[in-house]
């Protein structure tokens, strides 16, 4: 991962509750972690439990939203916005998440104007792009990428220091299919010539990708040995304590 720091998320997704946060951030914070100069540590649990869920982390972990509309308030019944997740401390938010692409029909051109907006306030995104099963199947991937990434272009992104890819193939997500160690790293490498060419060799020697879908105990090691694999984004592992301390010690 040469000289990135090493990012490690874990997206929670539409799942835990009061009690199980508390048992499962806890349990995290009491592990024994790798120094916060060799990992970034981020939990993202659902938005009614930020607050409760900052409450807990203490100093190691942070906390990141899950999604954030593109407006800063007003007539959005059930959004929450950037300014809100700034308001109550958080400095992170997960954009473009495959579940809001495909599940909930998020656009482009919506998330690129949601990735402006947040960074506009202030926060980092953890910016997620990725290709269907058919996709890769039909030698899709690259064209896929190049696109969701070019919504990054033109203005949108004004501070790349501020931004976290998080490369995610749909396939893998839930489904204990994870990419192989080379499919993933093939990707990476990808989106990392796509930033030295499209915006420059300092932002892609800068830029941390992430790896996300089926990331477990097990396979985080072999994974996190890829040149530009740079840490993880952890769907149902990250639920599961120790499971996800084992995957942010591959940091080591
Ligand atoms: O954002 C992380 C995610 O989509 C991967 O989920 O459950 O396959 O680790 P999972």
């Amino acid at each position: 991962t040469g000289s990135r720091k090493f990012f490690v998320g874990g997206n929670f997704k539409c799942n835990g509750n009061k009690s199980s946060l508390q048992t499962l951030i806890e349990s995290i914070i009491k592990s024994t972690l790798p120094a916060s100069e060799i990992v970034d540590i981020v939990v993202s649990p659902p938005s009614i439990y930020l607050e409760y869920v900052n409450q807990l982390v203490g100093q190691r972990v942070q906390v990141a939203a899950q999604n954030c509309y593109s407006e800063t308030k007003g007539a959005y019944t059930g959004e929450i916005s950037a300014e809100m997740i700034v308001d109550i401390g958080l400095k992170w938010v997960i954009l473009g998440h495959s579940e809001r692409r495909n599940l909930f029909k998020e656009s482009n051109q919506l998330i690129a104007k949601k990735t402006q907006h947040a960074l506009s306030q202030g926060l980092s995104v953890i910016f997620c792009i990725g290709e269907l099963l058919e996709q890769r199947e039909t030698n899709k991937t690259e064209q896929v990428l190049d696109e969701q990434l070019g919504f990054l272009l033109n203005g949108v992104v004004s501070d790349w220091s501020k931004v976290v890819i998080a490369y995610e193939p749909v396939w893998a997500i839930g489904t204990g299919k994870t990419a192989s160690p080379q499919q993933a790293q093939d990707a990476h490498a990808f989106i990392r010539k796509w930033l030295s060419e499209k915006v420059s060799k300092e932002v892609a020697n800068a830029t941390r990708i992430l790896y996300g879908g089926s990331v477990t105990a097990t396979n985080s090691a072999e994974l996190s040995k890829q040149l530009d694999v740079d840490g993880f984004l952890v769907g149902g592992a990250s639920l599961v304590a120790s499971d996800f301390v084992t995957i942010i010690n591959t940091a080591n």
